[in-house]
């Protein structure tokens, strides 16, 4: 089948090159010319396991251009614009709307055009309207990918959700997305038919519910510090309940990311509107919970070393998680910046970030305060203390015994609870983790 994926960002560039290792003939439109060079030559534009791969393999099947009349032969048409966090909260669909208006000079009676953006509740309904006059259907098509995980996660996914329209042509949809994912079906994944409110919200409510249980358990953190008990072994312990479960109850620093915050707060925005606030007024916590791990890595630095002015600190990580290059709304990044703003030096090094962290140091004014390190013993040296701030296995496996006679002060801060806590206190470290001190 021919198939349109508008914006290349992330997910669309993700999708297109998902959707032509199906066999299916793909063009990307960006409107970012550079973007648009650097996939058509091959080339993942981000750090993305087994991206740059799956995207050379399928070079014969995809074509990437920035002129939306090159949609006009696809059958079924992908939005996968963003949809960034506005200065109120709410989600920015300054991107969605313009992609919509200007396909839809394009669509042909019959086409389908499939969102993926994650959206207000909402959404679809106006857009379908916009579409109407063509002959276009539209569905709602949430994606759940993680990043790191993100070629799986579109090729072998939990489930599909397809957000229907109502009346006489959700058949004619479902048929139509169900050929374009024929290979993910038979491989026996659920297929849910819903209707477009629950598509948009099963999105938001996934993501909204996977931050609050990181919340939850970092709010047991909180307490594990003032009670001296370890929040490891209490994640490990009431995660043996399988109605509780293990996933998504790492204590440490919180989460970031270019979703679930700014889901979270999308949400809330939208619920306000709705006149629904106080349904979820809760998320409100969840929010202030996870920003106040950021701060609690500088109140343990301050216990222990006092005055932060001078002081020489290690950070071990800069990317929002593992595996990944991407520095939205990193807890990682966000510590180093307040530690240089209260007069440390900071090294940092990170395994994939440093290129995008740079940017935004300079643009922070913070380039003499903040500086990049060329290993993690090189970040190290001379250090006053270490802040692990992403759980790299490049970090978990470092030797301790290797890392002390490198260190001016021998203190690490484990803001993931990843480390070996017995050996870095075996090799003379002061340990201190998150919820377990
Ligand atoms: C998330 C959702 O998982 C995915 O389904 C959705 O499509 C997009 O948003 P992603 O942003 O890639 O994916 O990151 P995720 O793996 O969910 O991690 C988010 C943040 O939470 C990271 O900063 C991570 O370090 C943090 N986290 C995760 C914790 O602090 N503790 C945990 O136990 C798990």
């Amino acid at each position: 089948m021919k198939i349109s994926v508008i914006g290349c960002g992330y997910l669309g560039a993700v999708h297109a090159a998902s959707m032509a290792h199906l066999g299916h003939e793909v063009v990307g439109i960006d409107v970012d010319e550079a973007r648009v060079a650097t996939l058509a030559a091959g080339v993942a534009p981000f750090h993305e396991p087994g991206f740059d791969a799956l995207l050379q393999e399928n070079l014969p099947r995809l074509r990437f251009t920035t002129d939306m009349s090159a949609v006009k032969d696809s059958t079924v048409h992908f939005i996968a614009v963003g949809t960034p966090q506005a200065a109120n909260g709410s989600a920015d669909m300054t991107y969605v709307n313009q992609a919509v208006e200007s396909l839809a000079h394009h669509l042909s009676p019959g086409d389908l055009v499939v969102g993926k953006s994650t959206v207000p509740v909402g959404t679809a309904t106006t857009l379908a309207e916009i579409i109407a006059p063509t002959g276009a259907m539209l569905m709602w098509n949430p994606e759940f990918l993680r990043e790191g995980f993100a070629v799986e996660d579109t090729l072998s996914p939990d489930r599909l959700v397809y957000g229907l329209p109502e009346g006489d042509r959700a058949d004619e949809a479902r048929d139509l997305l169900d050929t374009v994912y024929e290979a993910i079906l038979a491989q026996g994944t659920p297929r849910l038919l819903v209707n477009y409110a629950t598509a948009e919200l099963v999105k938001v409510a996934a993501n909204s519910f996977l931050a609050t249980k990181i919340s939850f358990i970092n709010a047991m953190a909180e307490i594990a510090d003032v009670t001296g008990a370890n929040v490891t072994q209490l994640a490990d312990a009431i995660g043996h309940d399988n109605r509780i479960g293990r996933r998504f109850l790492n204590a440490g620093i919180g989460f970031g990311g270019g979703c679930l915050p700014k889901d979270i707060r999308g949400f809330v925005a939208r619920a306000e509107e709705l006149g629904v606030g106080e349904s979820l007024a809760f998320l409100k916590d969840v929010d202030d919970i996870n920003l106040r791990r950021r701060r609690r890595v500088r109140t343990i630095l301050e216990e222990e070393l006092g005055d932060l002015s001078g002081k020489r600190i290690a950070l071990w990580g800069l990317a929002f998680k593992p595996d990944s290059d991407d520095i939205r709304d990193s807890p990682a990044l966000d510590i180093g910046e307040s530690l240089a703003r209260a007069g440390a030096i900071v090294t940092a090094f990170d395994p994939a970030a440093h290129g995008p962290a740079s940017r935004r140091v300079t643009a922070a004014g913070l380039q003499d305060s903040i500086l990049f390190a060329e290993s993690p013993a090189d970040a190290a040296t001379g250090a006053d203390g270490i802040v692990v701030a992403t759980e790299w296995g490049v970090f978990r496996d470092q030797n301790p015994e290797a890392i002390a006679p490198l260190v001016n002060t021998p203190l690490v801060v484990d803001g993931r609870n990843c480390l070996p806590e017995s050996q870095w206190k075996a090799a003379g470290f002061t340990y201190r983790g998150m919820g377990r001190s």
